[in-house]
């Protein structure tokens, strides 16, 4: 890629940052310190539940010598819940390292921060250029997902190689001005946008770069060595039901059954039970002006196609409201046949 095209590309993505981006605590300060907290306890869990660990770590211990002065019994206690706990220790050796090698102020080199305890090359890059703007590319789950769909990359992720190619592209990439944003972007575009199931590639701001979206292959990336031939995906129906009506919805998007009928769907990337699917931020959107959602699991299939599995699991939701877009077509039962559904479906359909 021209230098250029790489500028346009970090713009595009830099602009859509400062519009969608969340408002996260650690985006908030240029302390090294609390950067390098929020990025151990974000290894370890979502930003939802780290934002109470990442205020409770830095209201108890506000700098690196108040964490080096710590028992490691009371970071231990603190860390509770997160799990993997030799990253909590780590942390607290680090500290001490800095207390005892740097006089408590946290270093400012890039070698100097990869070489502390539980520190890594993604780690490091992403606290030196959040805190010092040091032009060092971040390489995340996120930064693959992203590169390897824009570039059509076929490299592995999980091999050497492609750790290689992607290390170089991200670093490539970086606009150099403004490393700190400009990661930041890409880590958010991925978390937010580019997401790893069913991305709306409708909203995309860099759609137009997308080799992945113009060879329709979007679900084949990121490339992984050890994956199956077949992907698995992870359907779970809603037949949701206002008095007598209920709802469907085409499937217009580049995918299996483009163009057929089906019911309200929330695809997901692994298998949730109901409690968990009840958490879904999509569906607690759907039934957020509900007074009423009974919800029972109806029907569960594996539908298995030539290069997918689909794990579908079909509930039944009487409810008295359900924020459906124009999109989803309100019908009655009886009229559910005059529609082209898919074989699973169709499964579906009948046994009603
Ligand atoms: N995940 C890892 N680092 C993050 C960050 N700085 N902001 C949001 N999510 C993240």
């Amino acid at each position: 890629m021209h230098e250029g095209d790489a500028l346009r590309l970090s713009r595009i993505l830099t602009r859509w940052y400062e519009i969608n981006k969340r408002d996260l605590p650690w985006r908030q300060t240029n302390d090294p310190y609390k950067i390098w907290m929020s990025e151990i306890i974000l290894q370890q869990t979502r930003v939802d539940q780290g934002y109470a660990y990442y205020n409770r770590f830095v209201e108890k211990y506000p700098t690196v010598t108040n964490l080096a002065g710590a028992t490691e019994e009371e970071v231990l206690k603190l860390w509770q819940g997160l799990g993997y706990y030799s990253r909590a220790r780590n942390l607290h050796a680090a500290a001490k390292e800095i207390v005892d090698r740097y006089k408590g102020i946290f270093p400012i080199g890039y070698k100097d921060v990869l070489s502390l305890k539980g520190v890594g090359e993604y780690t490091a890059a992403a606290i030196v250029s959040f805190a010092y703007n040091e032009p060092y590319a971040v390489v995340d789950g996120n930064v693959y997902r992203v590169l390897s769909r824009i570039f059509a990359i076929e490299e592995p992720i999980d091999s050497s190689r492609g750790k290689k190619v992607f290390a170089q592209l991200a670093q490539g990439l970086l606009d150099k001005d403004n490393p700190g944003i400009h990661n930041q972007a890409v880590m958010e575009f991925g978390a937010l946008q580019c997401v790893p199931v069913s991305p709306d590639c409708a909203k995309c701001p860099v759609v137009d770069f997308c080799l992945a979206h113009a060879q329709n292959k979007i679900s084949r990336y990121p490339v992984k060595q050890n994956k199956t031939k077949t992907q698995n995906r992870y359907f779970n129906y809603l037949d949701i039901r206002i008095g007598d009506d209920m709802f469907l919805h085409k499937r217009e998007q580049k995918d299996v059954w483009q163009n057929l009928y089906e019911l309200p769907l929330i695809e997901t990337e692994k298998a949730l039970a109901w409690e968990e699917l009840a958490e879904n931020e999509v569906f607690r959107g759907l039934f957020s002006k509900s007074s009423a959602v009974k919800i029972s699991k109806a029907f569960e299939i594996k539908h298995v196609l030539s290069h997918q599995v689909i794990y579908a699991v079909f509930y039944r939701i009487d409810t008295d409201n359900a924020l459906l877009d124009e999109k989803y077509l309100k019908i009655k039962l009886a009229d559910a046949d005059r529609y082209p559904v898919s074989r699973l479906v169709h499964k579906y359909l009948e046994k009603l």
